[in-house]
């Protein structure tokens, strides 16, 4: 029964659990150190500044250009490495639904391409392997690393789900007929390396959410000093040009909750204290104006004086 003191000592219990835990989630949160860097703007030469699109989509011009990351606190291997997109819908519905499961997944259903137009076979008809739009989009800018002249080295190991690599993309699938087409949407694949451990493209099939997304490219599994200064080489690749997206890369360290995040603990938070404030304020209703409860022994049999129930 919801008796005033159940539900008094309840309220109370919830916010003394999470109140501390939200503190603890804005602690680790705070803790991160992350280094963000939009680069796609930086990295057109001056001269191609009115004309950005004609820049990438050529062949002649020099896609590498360098950044110099400054490191503000001292960061703790493994550093997450992150590229983040602005303004890339993936969760268009005819771009998430853009994609043949069946095909991933093994080599007999290879030439299953149905929801995949435009990119499901060939001009001449055989089945692109992996068809759809959201393999044919692959992200394809790199990142290489140096500090103090020395490279850094990025390990790419491991950055898709395991339950991805072993249950969605088939380690007898190849690659076959991709980005052959008339318009090259991003990355090629290696036709000799099986789906399965293509981990660019599983991170990149595991389509985002919002409009704003950061995906896995690596890890360095050193130490970064405070005030060390990284320079990066990335190859600038990736068309976001013809769509006013963005180009960011993230250096990331993480504890328990992940990376930066306050959403998670201000969330804990904001329960917890309503929480504590309800049970306050309903004790302090309760002691001023307890409410008389009904009598449960009036509602059971009685003998009447007559002698009947
Ligand atoms: C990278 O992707 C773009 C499209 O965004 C494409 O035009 C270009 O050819 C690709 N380059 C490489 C090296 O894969």
């Amino acid at each position: 029964m919801l008796t005033p003191l159940i539900v008094i000592v309840t309220l109370a219990f919830i916010g003394i659990i999470f109140i501390p835990v939200g503190l603890a989630a804005l602690s680790a949160s705070k803790q991160v150190v992350e280094v963000v860097h939009r680069y796609d703007m930086d990295c057109i030469p001056d001269q191609f500044q009115n004309d950005k699109v004609a820049f990438i989509q050529s062949s002649a011009t020099n896609k590498s250009c360098t950044a110099t990351l400054t490191v503000p606190k001292q960061m703790k291997g493994p550093i997450h490495i992150y590229y983040q997109l602005d303004n890339f819908y993936q969760n268009h519905r005819r771009y998430v639904k853009s994609r043949n499961d069946k095909q991933l997944k093994s080599k007999t259903s290879e030439s299953e391409t149905s929801n995949c137009a435009p990119e499901a076979t060939t001009s001449d008809g055989s089945a692109i392997v992996p068809c759809g739009l959201i393999a044919w989009s692959l992200f394809n800018d790199t990142y290489s690393f140096a500090s103090n002249s020395k490279v850094v080295e990025v390990n790419k190991k491991d950055i898709a789900w395991p339950s991805d690599k072993d249950h969605k993309f088939g380690s007898d699938v190849y690659p076959k007929n991709f980005q052959m087409g008339g318009l090259i949407g991003g990355g090629k694949l290696n036709a000799s390396i099986p789906l399965s451990q293509q981990e660019d493209l599983i991170v990149w099939m595991r389509t985002a959410a919002l409009p704003k997304f950061r995906k896995l490219y690596g890890r360095i599994e050193a130490d970064l000093e405070a005030n060390e200064q990284v320079t990066v080489t990335i190859q600038n690749h990736y068309n976001t040009y013809s769509f006013e997206g963005e180009k960011t890369l993230v250096l990331s360290t993480a504890t328990w909750i992940g990376g930066q995040n306050n959403f998670l603990g201000t969330a804990y938070l904001i329960v917890g204290s309503l929480c504590l404030v309800l049970a306050i304020c309903f004790m302090v209703l309760y002691m001023l104006k307890p409410r008389t409860l009904g009598d449960p022994s009036y509602l059971s049999w009685k003998r009447n004086p007559d002698g009947h129930y």
